[in-house]
């Protein structure tokens, strides 16, 4: 899987992202929680320098309960605060909030002691393709509503969103590019559908995730599709779940490429259980 991001894309993104992070005064840095490390950009403490940031681990409904507490913990000792949270169904969204607080305070203290005061606090989020952004600027923004509409000094285009108080979120995300630094991260990208499956050979994708799933657990697929998993190739446990699910082509024989289609599908839905793909270290 050899997958390049257009040089000229990522410069723009980093441009803009660069641009807005002066209007702001907290970055939401939001991942994958299935994949918090391989749905992060690595150069991300260099694009957001001191500014205060934090992680947002989306799509946490998706993944394992006891591991999204792990990868809170992880971050927490690594000086990072992050936060659990499903903007589908708009969870942990107070977090957000009592965190942005928090971690501004010492911006509005300051602010304040100038005599500056009913300055608002402004956020933006920032992600790879497919973490969330713009469900979480949905969800965010649904709370309170309301535009508040262009601003001088602000860029022409920006438009602010209030959340909560004195509380704005930028409405346009900034758009991060994965970084595929070993064969691992792409893999995890494509099978949660961070990558468009246009680009990938899907049969042997379908593969390579009952290999990752039968080697966290050999449950997840036995109780999905009540099979046996033991002794048994990958190969030939898609094949089971073809035949069980009435995946087959004229002549009876099994139409593996929908077989391996339906447990992706099945996988990136949450179907087949809330499932971590990585864990901290
Ligand atoms: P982006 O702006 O970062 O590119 O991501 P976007 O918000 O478009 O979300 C990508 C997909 O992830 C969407 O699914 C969205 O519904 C889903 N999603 C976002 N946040 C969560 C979450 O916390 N939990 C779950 N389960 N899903 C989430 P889609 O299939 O592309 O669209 P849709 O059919 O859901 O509308």
């Amino acid at each position: 899987m050899n997958i390049n991001w257009y040089p000229g894309h990522m410069k723009k993104a980093k441009e803009s992202i660069k641009k807005n992070l002066s209007l702001v005064d907290i970055v939401y840095e939001i991942v994958d929680a299935r994949i918090p490390f391989s749905s992060q950009n690595p150069d991300i403490d260099n694009i957001i320098g001191q500014k205060p940031r934090l992680k947002i681990l989306n799509k946490s409904d998706l993944a394992n309960e006891k591991n999204n507490l792990e990868w809170k913990e992880y971050f927490k000792s690594n000086g990072i605060s992050s936060v659990i949270v499903d903007s589908k169904k708009n969870k942990g969204l107070d977090d957000v909030i009592n965190m942005t607080y928090l971690l501004t305070e010492e911006k509005r203290k300051s602010l304040s002691k100038k005599g500056i005061k009913n300055k608002p606090t402004r956020a933006m989020i920032i992600g790879i393709p497919n973490a969330g952004k713009s469900t979480l600027i949905n969800s965010l923004s649904k709370r309170k509503g309301a535009k508040v509409g262009n601003k001088p000094g602000v860029t022409k285009g920006n438009q602010w969103i209030k959340i909560k108080g004195d509380l704005e979120l930028l409405d346009t995300p900034g758009i991060l590019w994965p970084k595929f630094s070993d064969k691992e991260v792409g893999l995890n990208l494509a099978f949660t559908g961070a990558i468009k499956d246009e680009l990938l050979d899907l049969e042997s994708l379908a593969i390579k995730l009952v290999d990752k799933l039968n080697s966290i657990s050999v449950e997840y697929l036995e109780q999905r599709y009540r099979i046996s998993v033991k002794d048994k190739s990958s190969y030939e446990i898609i094949l089971e779940i073809g035949k069980k699910r009435g995946c087959i082509i004229s002549g009876g024989e099994v139409d593996f490429n929908k077989a391996g289609n339906l447990i992706l599908d099945e996988f990136r839905n949450g179907k087949i259980g809330r499932i971590t793909l990585e864990f901290p270290d």
